[in-house]
């Protein structure tokens, strides 16, 4: 049973029922999921949860499904006191949420899980997205679970790594000539033409959810209570607009105290409309034609921006951008100190918290919380010249040889 209530303008309120939409008849803003948090208080408790299975599907009651979800194991990620990386950069309280660690290496998997399993509820025999990469992978994985028809559409420059991450649960794969942009525009298109479920338009309020988890995740992992600051990539902006959601659904229940977090979101220098929104004390995004390494979060036009950009603003946090050469040294960074081996997105988070703290904006006592939301290895071809090995016969000494005599 599912405390979901209704579907709920963003901007005018008015209420739909619990559908596959996520525009407003009215006004054409989107439509989030409303819950009837009374019910939930009375079921939701922090003892409960403590018991419960580690997966992300532990928080059903804040979720907008019935049952039967459609589960790879996605969730319950590590929490990880980043030490080393803390020492670094100046910060005494870091921590990493590694959500490269999901069925399919990257956050997607929360999402999709949600979608996917309302995908089933409402009867679609066929999903499909506009993805830039992970979530083409995840919702291709998602498919073959739940024995669905999958059709993903990616631009057609996508990393091979992340075309051969999709294409091995074998969807229906479909490379567009032309951006992300050009791609999910083609896909709201082609919405209008087949009854088919998808992922990240029609099923968006619901995809949407998915996110919370994460900021869930990360309250119950410290222990019940909030960070004081999140950083977070952003692509269309909803990763974090529903972090911060979540941040206030436990609150509102009682599960945490007051949530003080400052929420910095964070992009590539070449895709960051956010960011320069942020920047120029605009509350408009204008959109950008996005040049970056970091294909997974290079949305030009994105659609919850002006959320993000709210968010970033109420909490009292930030927005930072960072070139592709700072985000591949926040990948180094990152695997060298902490050995965790993330895509560009969570090198360009690394990168964007290296020069907050040293800014002097996140501060040393801070408890900081960096979301690391995809695994590197897939995308490989941004780090040339690091493969330096020593080639040597398979004696000690020619071992001893090359390492010189000051190796002990
Ligand atoms: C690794 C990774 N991190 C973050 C994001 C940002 O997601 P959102 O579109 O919700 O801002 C994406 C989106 O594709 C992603 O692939
Ligand atoms: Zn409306």
């Amino acid at each position: 049973m599912s405390y979901a209530k209704a579907l709920r303008c963003r901007k005018c309120g008015r209420e739909y029922p619990l559908e596959a939409m996520n525009l407003c008849d009215f006004c054409l803003s989107p439509l989030d999921v409303t819950y009837d948090y009374q019910q939930v208080a009375k079921v939701l408790t922090r003892e409960n949860l403590d018991n419960a299975p580690l997966s992300m599907w532990r928080y059903r009651d804040l979720l907008p499904t019935d049952g039967n979800e459609v589960d790879l194991g996605t969730g319950y990620t590590p929490l990880v006191k980043a030490g080393n990386l803390g020492r670094r950069l100046g910060l005494d309280q870091l921590y990493i949420k590694n959500d490269c660690l999901t069925p399919t290496y990257s956050f997607k998997d929360r999402v999709v899980s949600v979608a996917m399993t309302k995908a089933l509820e409402f009867g679609f025999e066929t999903v499909a997205c506009a993805s830039t990469g992970n979530l083409a992978a995840s919702v291709a994985a998602h498919a073959a679970k739940a024995n669905l028809r999958a059709c993903v559409f990616v631009p057609s420059d996508l990393e091979l790594g992340k075309l051969v991450s999709a294409a091995i649960y074998n969807p229906t794969l479909v490379t567009v000539e032309g951006s992300y942009d050009d791609t999910n525009r083609l896909c709201a298109q082609l919405l209008q033409k087949y009854k088919w479920g998808f992922i990240n338009i029609n099923l968006r309020p619901y995809y949407a959810e998915g996110s919370k988890t994460l900021a869930f995740e990360i309250c119950q992992q410290l222990g019940w209570r909030a960070p004081d600051c999140v950083v977070s990539p952003a692509a269309s902006g909803l990763l974090f607009t529903r972090i911060w959601k979540g941040l206030q659904e436990f609150s509102m229940l009682g599960l945490v105290g007051q949530v003080n977090t400052h929420m910095f979101v964070t992009q590539a220098a070449g895709s960051s409309p956010i960011v320069r929104a942020y920047e120029a004390g605009s509350v408009h995004i204008n959109p950008v034609k996005p040049d970056t390494i970091a294909r997974s979060i290079a949305i030009g036009n994105p659609a919850d921006g002006y959320y993000a950009l709210m968010v970033a603003r109420q909490s009292g946090g930030g927005a930072c951008a960072v070139t592709d050469d700072e985000a591949i040294s926040g990948v180094k960074l990152l695997a060298e100190t902490e050995g965790i081996f993330t895509e560009p997105a969570g090198g360009v988070v690394i990168g964007s918290l290296a020069k907050l703290a040293a800014q002097g904006i996140i501060k040393k006592d801070d408890l900081v919380v960096a979301l690391i939301t995809g695994a590197g290895p897939r995308t490989q071809e941004i780090l040339t010249g690091i493969v330096k090995a020593y080639r040597v016969q398979p004696t000690t000494e020619s071992v001893a040889e090359v390492l010189g005599a000051s190796v002990k």
